[in-house]
């Protein structure tokens, strides 16, 4: 539709249907606007899979892509952009026409719980990487709605917390990926942060949502509200926030209507919003989208095999003393040793998860490579952070009380521990925060011994186990936690002896409480049997005797998740122990680390291999075994810097005002000198440098030639080098190229990234690779100018491999000052 008819289209319309289109009407949809012929509009998260209108756990099976780490990891456009489309596809599948994709806050803490679900430590990786993710969403006619918009960089106080951004800083880093989607990608969507910017709500920040966004980028999309972002009325809409989500809504509709007719909105001004999003309805087709709402779970083999390809392209080798790849012809017995080793962890936690159309986990990949009659299987520790969920079917009576007294108003069915109601509670139930439940059923342990029972809750639980309390989680026991997006309170475990066997009756008792921010009701119960020493002696053992050991160890999702970070970078529990005693019998030890991010490794001079795979979606295990037997490239490389301890991350310190943050608000002090910049800046050598990893065959970078003819006149350099596979095997290789400014007037870091090109070459095969520059790749932003800025003296150009391994530079000069506009 032309914009014309756009125009005339929101002309036609009453002050209250405009009004209509600027919240949502459900949790997950903008009302129709049947006068006029407007459909729905429905939007989906998220970043690795369209999870459709169900629970975050429970909802139509979706494929699951790889998490936003891993396609950091793949340093690929071109792959990241068929993921995008592919993940039309499963938008479409669900009956929806936006995506609440891609994240791309910048991985400032290695202890953020979210950093997972985002791309990269560096600004421009971020960039170039979503915006081909935001094309491939964008060309099937889907929105992308790049998120969140801004310093969203940890989840502590996430909701409420004031991030302290310089604007230099904001300008250099965390704003990049957000003005490469809107001046090159194009995003038709972005959705604000939860997180206050320098003292205002993202969603009310009138610099950020009209200065910069609307004035100086030219945005023609929509941006709307995190879920329950929105804090108020007119200074939102006056701010340039389009869309108040979810509906119903709380700050808009008739309070909208009496804001205008008080003189608080102009009309004119919620014309403009109702534009955008009209023009968004628009642009998705969802304007006459006549199809009656279903979704589908399309188990598609073509997205199998493109997220089989891309879990290995993400997959980085991060240390090979020559045992990778094994051969299967003659690999012998090979121990599968962890806690991720049958369990296949395919994604982080929060909003992101989806119901998967199934899991391959490591000992199925290798399984199917080696065949199970070469494979031994022992689970050493454990890594849950709450746990084992009871995943048997409850009984579930509600009742129209707080603390389950009166009779049942309703009796139902519940599939497996874990409760996340959003809204509507259950039929009978007349007040939704007055009502409690409980969910029982038979629990048949497998093993004698004293068990831990746990429960965590938004809302009192407690649980009992044959009518006595084990775990009390309810009135004044309960206590603000990390869980269930810090609605919830941390696990209460309680222990009790069972025996293996006999049959016990477990319940869960649920009552409502008053929610803080976000209003659902959520619970989970678990029970687990602790491990010592002895498994980890039984793994030994079985390594010993093996002759390759493969550990899967990492985190699960209950660690990397939205709503929660990180404590600090060890693995969780006991698996370093595990590691150093299967390393100690057996040499061949290949560790398989499955994280969001980096980890502490005090055992890594003591095994053979490293190879790190993130959460790679559905086709986990498969991914992994292609690339331990070599059928597949370990072809990512680090998108963020792998210190040795956490220590030596530039926001770690003992003064919370840097991080998590204190009292309300986080201070962004190391300005630009994010990720390799500080460890440049600080003289410290991280375990892995951003932008490393090993492949199985060898590069070599030569005969740079540097074409600055036009420096001078426009900016323009051309940097071309020629990479030559000199190994015996294909493989792929990054090639990266860093600017640092030599004779700025600033602090500026050593090196910054600006261009990059993955490169795939047969064994012996020789490429002369291109890189080119503009104008503000050399620039810093000058706060006082309100202009980019680049300065008169010398530049260096580096091409490596690594931000630690330059191998070729070349240092060019201009004469003149330019000022670029924003
Ligand atoms: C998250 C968003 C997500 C939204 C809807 C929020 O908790 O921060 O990323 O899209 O929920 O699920």
């Amino acid at each position: 539709m032309s914009e014309d008819r756009i125009r005339e289209l929101v002309d036609q319309m009453t002050l209250a249907e405009q009004v209509s289109l600027l919240s949502g009407e459900d949790i997950w949809s903008l009302p129709a606007i049947a006068r006029l012929g407007i459909h729905k509009l429905r939007v989906t998260d998220g970043p690795n899979g369209a999870r459709g209108g169900g629970g975050l756990v429970g909802g139509v099976k979706s494929a699951a892509f790889p998490v936003g780490i891993a396609l950091g990891a793949t340093w690929n456009t071109e792959l990241v952009k068929e993921v995008g489309s592919a993940l039309a596809d499963e938008v479409k599948s669900k009956g929806a026409h936006v995506s609440l994709s891609p994240t791309v806050n910048i991985h400032r803490s290695v202890t953020n719980g979210r950093n997972f679900e985002c791309y990269s430590e560096d600004p421009v990786l971020t960039a170039q990487l979503s915006g081909a993710f935001i094309a491939g969403l964008q060309e099937q006619g889907i929105a992308a709605t790049i998120k969140h918009f801004v310093g969203n960089e940890s989840e502590i106080e996430r909701t409420t917390i004031d991030s302290m951004i310089d604007e230099r800083t904001l300008r250099e880093v965390y704003l990049i990926p957000f003005e490469h989607a809107v001046k090159v990608a194009g995003t038709w969507g972005i959705m604000s942060s939860y997180n206050r910017l320098n003292g205002t709500y993202t969603s009310e920040n009138e610099w950020l949502l009209t200065q910069v966004l609307r004035n100086e980028w030219h945005y023609s999309g929509i941006v709307m509200s995190d879920w329950f972002g929105s804090h108020a009325t007119a200074a939102t809409v006056n701010a340039g926030l389009d869309i108040e989500m979810p509906g119903p809504p709380r700050d808009r509709g008739q309070k909208l209507v009496d804001a205008v007719a008080a003189g608080e909105v102009s009309a004119d001004m919620v014309r403009e919003r109702a534009l955008n999003v009209l023009r968004l309805i628009d642009r998705t087709g969802a304007i006459d989208d006549e199809r009656p709402y279903e979704e589908r779970a399309d188990d598609r083999p073509a997205h199998r095999a493109l997220i089989r390809r891309a879990g290995a392209e993400g997959t980085v080798l991060l240390q090979n003393h020559g045992l990778l790849p094994l051969d299967p012809a003659t690999v012998g017995r090979v121990a599968v040793i962890g806690p991720n080793a049958k369990t296949a962890q395919i994604m982080g936690g929060g909003s992101a998860q989806l119901n998967p159309h199934y899991a391959v986990s490591p000992w199925d990949g290798l399984a199917a490579v080696f065949g199970e009659g070469r494979l031994s299987y022992a689970i050493g520790a454990t890594n849950h952070r709450y746990e084992p969920r009871l995943e048997q079917r409850f009984d579930v009576e509600f009742f129209n009380s707080p603390d389950l007294s009166g009779e049942p108003v309703h009796r139902g069915e519940q599939q497996g521990g874990e409760i996340f109601l959003f809204g509507y509670v259950a039929p009978g139930i007349t007040d939704r925060q007055v009502w409690s439940a409980r969910y029982s059923t038979d629990y048949v342990p497998a093993y004698t011994g004293e068990h831990r029972v746990g429960v965590l809750s938004a809302g009192f639980t407690r649980a009992k186990v044959d009518g006595r309390l084990v775990a009390d989680n309810w009135g004044g026991h309960w206590k603000a936690g990390r869980s269930f997006f810090e609605e919830g309170s941390d696990e209460v475990v309680g222990t009790i002896y069972l025996e293996a066997g006999r049959s016990y009756r477990v319940e869960l008792e649920f009552g409502k409480k008053p929610f803080r921010i976000l209003d659902f009701s959520a619970a989970r119960i678990g029970i687990g049997l602790p491990l010592g020493d002895k498994a980890i002696a039984a793994a030994a053992a079985l390594a010993r005797d093996a002759d390759v050991a493969i550990v899967c160890v990492g985190r699960t999702g209950e660690w990397d998740t939205e709503g929660s970070d990180l404590l600090d970078i060890k693995l969780p529990g006991r698996q370093d122990e595990l590691v150093s005693a299967v390393a100690r019998v057996n040499r061949r030890t290949i560790v398989v680390l499955q994280t969001g991010g980096p980890v502490e490794m005090p055992w890594l001079d003591d095994v053979a291999a490293v190879v790190q795979s993130w959460y790679p979606g559905q086709e986990a295990g498969n991914s992994i075994a292609d690339v331990l037997t070599g059928a597949a490239e370990p072809g990512g490389r680090l998108p963020q810097s792998f210190p040795v301890r956490w220590n030596d991350n530039p926001v770690h310190s003992q003064d919370r005002e840097i991080y998590p943050g204190l009292a309300g608000k986080v201070r962004y002090e190391e300005g630009v000198f994010v990720g390799y910049r500080h460890y440049d800046r600080q003289g410290i050598a991280p375990l892995f440098p951003f932008g490393f990893g090993l492949g199985y065959t060898s590069f070599e970078l030569s005969d740079l030639a540097v074409d600055d003819s036009r420096f001078e006149a426009d900016g323009a350099v051309s940097v071309y080098v020629t990479l030559a596979n000199i190994g015996a095997r294909a493989g792929s290789e990054v090639v990266q190229l860093y600017v640092g400014d030599e004779s700025s007037s600033v602090p500026r870091p050593a090196k910054e990234l600006k261009a990059f090109a993955k490169v795939q070459l047969a064994a012996g095969e020789t490429a002369r690779v291109k890189l080119e520059l503009g104008e503000r790749d050399f620039a810093f932003y000058s706060v006082e100018a309100k202009h980019w800025v680049v300065e008169p003296g010398a530049f260096t150009l580096m091409v490596g491999t690594s931000a630690a391994d330059i191998r070729l530079s070349a240092q060019i000069r201009r004469n003149n000052r330019v000022l670029i506009p924003v």
